[in-house]
């Protein structure tokens, strides 16, 4: 590849400046109140993709948030990449958290980002990291360098469940048929160590919500006479772990893949300092699984997870009182083979027997998807891997992740293609967090590394 650091050179200042401008429009796809701005963010895309070179690009309207389509087909014999991304981003709150507004990117330093770093909501997670192949492509089709054809699908609803993309995927077979499809929307080991995450936890998401009484009551004249709600709903939840910490649904485990001891010694060797992940998070003790690991706990294994909880009084001072109702937000990250429809299920009878007399609860379903595993053998792991070594002088380590991204394994059901996840954020980058931050230094060697993925892929593929 001719020239992409140099080109990376002459226009860091626009590719940098392009990236701030996206990152200024709040496209939270969570709440209605910034549908105007998803909207624009979503022409704001389009526009990029049209900029960078790429032909038939469309603003495609679904019943949700429309799906950015394009594309570059230089000759039908060549390879087709389809890269996916998303430009939704998560809410910014708890505002008082960040030390700037997450909307008005700021660059600063930091002991992990020396060269700086950008602040803001969807650095990293996900328009810093699609925005490197906008420019990715800019480069290859202005240096008349693109080695197969390429293809965009960039959404925006990714961080509320990909609704709409399913049904585009289904009827869309042959737009968007392709010979392997590239995401950067997860991360890497370490700057200095690459990484190409080979595997993707997936997801069952609930809404629990228990009731007592009819109404609120005065909690010294019913309290220890009725069921109270909140004591109840947090009983049920501490039940659902046991002493070591496994969990006590019913079936749960039934399908769960077990690691072989070569391929957890094989995880092992991944470089790992369990100081340095406490010291990070001020934590004295990690916490799991017994007979785990911590890689282990957060990679190959299936967890469940309280997201949030209310009821009840929790303004000002105090209110003696016995609520109604209490709610929880609750999530299970799932691992090959579990399928998170019969999950759900599990988890929707389970709770509603352990249920006292006296309470009645209701399960609510949100979203889900199931977990992504891809082997290091194919052409496209190959591919990925050579393009990393040029650019880090290092062979990256495989790695599985315990985020999810649910419509991974639907691309492969429906359009029969393997994903190799190249992404590019550390973890302590803050995704979803206050203070979300993406190194300088991170999206521009992905910029320099993408364009390599593409001629390692159609070389391997042609041979
Ligand atoms: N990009 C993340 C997922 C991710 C991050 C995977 C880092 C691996 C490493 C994605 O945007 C995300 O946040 N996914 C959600 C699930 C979705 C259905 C809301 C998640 O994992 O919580
Ligand atoms: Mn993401
Ligand atoms: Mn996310």
């Amino acid at each position: 590849m001719q020239g992409i650091k140099p080109y990376i050179n002459n226009h860091k200042d626009r590719f940098l400046n392009e990236i701030i401008e996206l990152l200024k429009i709040p496209s939270i796809s969570a709440d209605s109140a910034y549908k105007k701005d998803v909207l624009l963010t979503a022409e704001f895309v389009s526009e990029s993709l049209k900029k960078a070179g790429c032909d038939n690009v469309e603003i495609c309207k679904t019943e949700g948030y429309p799906i950015i389509y394009a594309d570059k087909i230089i000759d039908t014999n060549l390879p087709t990449v389809l890269v996916y991304g998303h430009y939704d981003v998560q809410p910014p709150d708890p505002l008082n958290l960040w030390d700037s507004p997450p909307f008005e990117p700021v660059i600063k330093k930091t002991d992990l980002h020396p060269e700086g770093a950008i602040f803001a909501r969807g650095s990293c997670d996900d328009k810093g990291q699609f925005y490197m192949h906008v420019k990715a492509i800019e480069f290859l089709i202005s240096t008349n360098q693109l080695p197969c054809n390429v293809k965009f699908m960039i959404e925006g609803e990714e961080e509320v469940g990909s609704t709409s993309l399913a049904g585009f995927v289904k009827n869309n077979q042959d737009k968007l048929a392709n010979d392997v499809i590239l995401i950067s929307d997860t991360g890497m080991i370490a700057k200095d160590v690459p990484s190409i995450t080979t595997g993707l936890r997936g997801l069952s998401y609930v809404e629990v919500e228990v009731t007592g009484p009819n109404r609120d009551l005065h909690s010294g004249l019913y309290g220890g006479a009725v069921a109270n709600p909140i004591n109840v709903l947090t009983k049920m939840i501490a039940s659902l772990h046991d002493e070591n910490n496994h969990i006590t649904i019913p079936g749960f485990y039934d399908k769960v893949e077990e690691l072989s001891t070569e391929e957890r010694a094989e995880m092992a060797k991944a470089p790992f300092s369990l100081e340095d992940y406490k010291k990070a998070l001020d934590i004295e003790a990690v916490y799991g699984e017994k007979s785990y690991t911590t890689n282990e706990r957060n990679s190959i294994r299936p967890t469940l997870d309280v997201n949030g909880i209310w009821g009840g009084y929790t303004g000002e001072g105090a209110k003696t009182v016995i609520a109604s109702k209490a709610y929880a937000k609750i999530s299970m990250r799932l691992v090959p083979d579990q399928d998170w429809l019969e999950i759900t299920d599990l988890f929707k009878t389970h709770f509603k027997n352990i249920a006292p007399k006296g309470v009645t609860v209701k399960v609510t379903p949100h979203h889900g998807g199931q977990a992504y595993v891809t082997p290091i053998d194919s052409i496209g792991y190959k591919a990925a891997s050579k393009a990393y070594e040029d650019t880090f002088g290092k062979t990256p380590i495989p790695q599985r992740s315990g985020g999810s991204i649910p419509i991974v394994a639907l691309f492969e059901k429906e359009l029969k293609s393997k994903t190799i996840l190249m992404g590019f954020g550390l973890d302590s980058d803050a995704i979803h967090s206050p203070n979300e931050h993406f190194g300088l230094f991170n999206y521009y060697k992905g910029i320099e590394t993408i364009p390599l993925f593409y001629k390692y892929f159609t070389e391997l593929k042609m041979k």
